[in-house]
């Protein structure tokens, strides 16, 4: 029996407030629409998908997506579309994959205190949690039960500490405790148990590491707004997806305002909501023309 085709899975990534949430619901909804089976998922823990989609999405450390179906004409659902919406809680799965991993081994090697670390206490370490979340929408893409997994990203900074972590983790490891070591000797029960669990959560990071930059699979959507501070950001943050060998799918710049030439600009009554809009329209064709350059350069 062959197993189910793995999933594509689009990350929405962008700075805070320039639209991810929108336009990650917005493709999820179209691709539905299409005819195809499509899983939205929140990893900002400040979620707002349920919010868009206009549906309550509570959210969970379970894989139980719900349903949505209400926006799309029901001839397309037909067709075979599916959109199902999730809010990772990653504070949730922390605790509940930490009791899948730690209670086997803590059995297993009864004299270590694996069993006693409760798993608050490991949300300290940084990056943790962005990298549960982004272990389950790997797990989630390969369930076979969608054909697009749509991830509405937390803000750029987060995101991008998500997306290097597998990388950071693995060289880290390997400076401070390096596997030919690990692995070598005769241990007592409770390093046995700590090398154990290190060797599990490696070799999960490696598959995460693999599957980004995997871009038959994988691939980024930057959101921006065409202003300065945040095409600076977009610009930055290009340059790291590009040396992460994480694909970018397209960038999307979003809330353009729209020059109206119906209507005379000179002369208007000295109002601050002119200058603003003067100013912004301006401000936007320099920003465009910014991107267009740091595009070419980093020949996308
Ligand atoms: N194209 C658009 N036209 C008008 N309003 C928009 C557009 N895109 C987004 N918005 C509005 O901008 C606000 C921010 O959008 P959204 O929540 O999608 O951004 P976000 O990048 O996900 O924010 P956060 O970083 O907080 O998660 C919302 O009020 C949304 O309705
Ligand atoms: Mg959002």
């Amino acid at each position: 029996m062959t197993s189910p085709a793995p999933a594509r899975i689009s990350l929405f990534v962008g700075k805070g407030g320039v639209g991810k949430s929108t336009l990650a619901t917005a493709t999820a909804v179209r691709d539905a629409a299409s005819g195809q089976r499509v899983l939205i998922v929140s990893t900002d823990q400040a979620h707002s998908t349920g919010d868009v989609l206009g549906i309550m999405l509570a959210p969970t450390g379970q894989r139980t997506p719900t349903r949505v179906l209400s926006d799309l004409d029901p001839a397309l659902i037909d067709a075979g579309g599916v959109l199902d919406a999730l809010a990772l809680d990653t504070l949730a799965l922390l605790e509940a994959r930490w009791v899948d991993t730690a209670g086997p081994l803590a059995a297993r090697f009864p004299e270590s205190d694996l069993g006693d670390v409760a798993p608050e206490e490991l949300s300290a370490l940084p990056g943790i949690q962005e990298m549960l979340g982004l272990h389950e929408v790997g797990e989630l893409a390969d369930s076979g039960q969608w054909d697009h997994v749509v991830v509405d990203c937390a803000s750029t900074a987060d995101a991008l500490r998500m997306l290097t972590l597998p990388e950071t983790f693995g060289l880290y490891l390997e400076r401070a405790w390096p596997r030919h070591r690990r692995l070598s000797g005769s241990p007592d029960a409770a390093t046995a148990a700590i090398v154990a669990l290190i060797e599990r959560v490696d070799a999960g990071i490696r598959r995460l590491g693999t599957l980004l930059t995997d871009r038959s699979r994988v691939s980024a959507h930057l959101v921006l707004t065409p202003e300065r501070v945040v095409a600076a950001e977009a610009s930055r943050t290009l340059g790291s997806l590009a040396l992460m060998g994480v694909e970018v799918a397209e960038i999307i710049v979003n809330q353009i305002l729209v020059q109206d030439d119906s209507f005379e600009y000179r002369n208007l009554p000295a109002h601050p909501a002119f200058d603003w809009y003067t100013e912004r329209i301006s401000e936007q064709q320099n920003v465009l023309d910014d991107l267009d350059a740091t595009i070419g350069d980093l020949r996308l």
